[in-house]
């Protein structure tokens, strides 16, 4: 969704500030704009499209100053268009606001502001918050005060950067709920702001997260914290270990194709450090903070999160249940929030998010925390408010995902799910050495068997040109590979358009059946996992109704090789981890298909990258 990046220092800030953006295109927009103050006055470039069309404006008149603002919008109030895209400028030409969120007032904010004589030049409910800073500044010289008293009618949640010659030394940025992040980097005599850090990893890696409630002043010198009340905060200053680099496509066509490629190394990143595969065959956690009477006094866990964060957690789901003998409810975030679900202290919620900044996710934390429950997150984003909102956490290690289609996010959570069973089964005595050993033993073998998937992209790009052209496809899994169904299924239609439904293979008799033909291939997850035979007669159901199966199955299985029309190979894996090889396949020929088909793969129609709106 929207993603804001500022500069403040001696260079140029122009192409600081559109190769910021750059690295925001991921999050999804329609439109971008940049302010930058020179000699005095506010000059703005901004349009309808992408930031290639920006680049041109600046190309055609260039803008030069050593402050500025820049924003990719995604539009909510207003279509995308020049007078639509951010920034924002005021009346009096003093002020220029970027912003994320949604005024949720703005109806009543944008009359109360008319009828005191402002004109808008917009559709959008971010002008509501330029005009208001006017109101203050023509009654106070101090920005941050007017800036205050104007953020103080928001309802919602916002991310919000404001420039004003008023005050031409200083960029202020807020952060209210959870509209998406604001983090500030520190540089040489020089600052930077941002929505999100791989906007500013190549300038940075010391950098400060704003709180919700909270306001920064910045300058070329540093930064001053403070909360909405004016009271100063002491903040910590983070050093980011991302590398820049890996936010590149190197030699791939797409972001997608590299982050599938990547889950070899993410893999071995997230069991690295975490599993003592030498004396004990022990798993650590640390960032949980999980202690031996707190594991042992759990009822049950809620798995809450949307998309496929959501399908990663009904793995763990089976996981855990199995292994720590818990009872799992997985809620789907924005469902979760309303239900008034019932949770109290020995209950754990445990969130799974990339970004870490997924409103409906936030929100479900947080009303898990109104009603005393234990908050846990798996997040990819260090520093996001998932993160920091929780009691404990487990990072993904995936490294930056830029795809929009989340795929090397998905996989690594579905191993620290894993882990996270082993450990709360060790914890609760509901798993013996024995088998607590040849867990954690499966676990080293996990990278490699990704990578043996990896090695037979050549033969799912054969099977992509055969299904570039259908029109709807069902994906049939069950037990601990339902969830590869859907998640098979969602990676499919979000970048091909090609409509695709995940089933749970059980329920195909009650109604899906008959949807059967030649026409809608059938994509069955068969791996030797313990509902194989019951996958197995799925496919000759199928058959039987003349439908063309696409299986996905472990190597040498000549049963299958029989009967399916093509078949995704797959090597032997532990059942328990079959999740993560039996995805990666589908993956590629979600990837292959949408490729094939020549469309945007790593910025799909209408998706955003962070969901940071209800
Ligand atoms: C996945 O391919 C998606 N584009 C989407 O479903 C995503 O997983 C979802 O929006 C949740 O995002 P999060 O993990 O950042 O919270």
């Amino acid at each position: 969704m929207c993603g804001i990046v500022g500069y403040i220092g001696p260079r140029d800030a122009t192409p600081i500030i559109l190769n910021g953006l750059k690295r925001l295109e991921y999050r999804g927009y329609d439109s971008a704009g940049l302010a930058v103050l020179q000699d005095g006055h506010i000059q703005i470039r901004r349009d309808a499209g992408k930031l290639s069309r920006l680049q041109t404006l600046v190309d055609e008149s260039p803008l030069q100053g050593h402050v500025g603002i820049g924003h990719t919008r995604w539009a909510t109030h207003g279509e995308p268009s020049a007078r639509n895209a951010h920034p924002h400028l005021g009346m009096t030409g003093e002020v220029v606001v970027v912003h994320n969120g949604i005024v949720e007032n703005f109806l009543e904010l944008r009359q109360e502001l008319r009828d005191e004589g402002a004109v808008f030049n917009s559709d959008t409910d971010t002008e509501v918050i330029v005009h208001l800073i006017e109101r203050y500044l023509s009654t106070t010289n101090d920005l941050s005060h007017a800036v205050r008293l104007a953020l103080g009618h928001l309802k919602g949640a916002h991310g919000i950067v404001v420039l004003s010659t008023r005050e031409a030394d200083k960029i202020i940025a807020a952060r209210i709920g959870n509209a998406g992040g604001v983090v500030i980097g520190y540089g040489q005599d020089e600052m930077f702001v941002a929505s999100d850090l791989p906007a500013i990893l190549e300038h940075t890696r010391k950098v400060v997260f704003l709180e919700s409630r909270q306001m920064a002043v910045v300058t070329r010198q540093g930064v001053q914290v403070q909360t909405l009340d004016g009271e100063p905060v002491e903040f910590e200053i983070h050093n980011v270990p991302w590398d820049p680099v890996s936010a590149e496509k190197g030699e791939y066509r797409h972001f997608m194709a590299k982050e599938i490629h990547e889950q070899v190394r993410s893999l071995t990143d997230t069991i690295a450090g975490r599993v003592d595969f030498e004396n004990g065959h022990g798993v650590r956690l640390p960032e949980l903070n999980l202690t031996l009477e707190r594991a042992r006094q759990i009822k049950k866990i809620f798995i809450t999160a949307c998309g496929t964060a959501a399908h990663a957690g009904m793995v763990g789901k089976v996981l855990i249940e199995r292994i720590a003998r818990i009872p799992v409810e997985v809620d789907i975030a924005s469902e979760f929030r309303y239900r008034d679900p019932i949770v109290d202290r020995d209950t754990v919620v445990l969130a799974i998010s990339q970004s870490g900044e997924t409103a409906d996710t936030l929100a479900a934390m947080e009303e898990a925390r109104r009603k005393g429950a234990l908050l846990w997150s798996i997040v990819n984003a260090i520093g996001s408010q998932a993160m920091r909102l929780a009691d404990g956490y487990i990072s993904m290690q995936s490294g930056p995902e830029i795809g929009v289609a989340s795929t090397k996010a998905y996989t690594a959570p579905l191993v620290d799910l894993y882990m996270l069973a082993i450990l709360l089964g060790d914890l609760r005595g509901t798993l013996d050495a024995g088998s607590r050993r040849r867990l954690v033993a499966d676990l080293r073998l996990i990278p490699d068997l990704a990578g043996r998937c990896l090695d037979r992209e050549p033969e799912v790009e054969k099977v992509a040109y055969a299904l570039k052209d259908v029109q709807h496809c069902l994906y049939l899994g069950r037990g601990i590979n339902m969830p590869t169904a859907y998640e098979g299924a969602l990676k499919l239609k979000e970048i091909s358009y090609i409509h695709a439904e995940g089933y749970p293979a059980g329920e195909m008799k009650h109604g899906p059946i008959a949807l059967v033909d030649r026409e809608m291939p059938v994509v069955v997850i068969a791996p030797r996992d313990p509902w194989y035979d019951k996958m197995f007669s799925q496919i000759e159901q199928a058959k039987a109704r003349g439908g063309l199966v696409v299986a996905v199955a472990t190597d040498g299985d000549e049963r299958i090789a029989d009967i399916a029309d093509y078949v995704l190979w797959l090597p032997e894996t532990p059942w328990m981890l079959s999740p993560v090889t039996a995805v990666i396949p589908l993956q590629l020929l979600a990837y292959h298909i949408a490729a094939l088909r020549g469309l945007d793969v790593d910025q799909p129609r209408n998706l955003a990258k962070s969901v940071t709106v209800e």
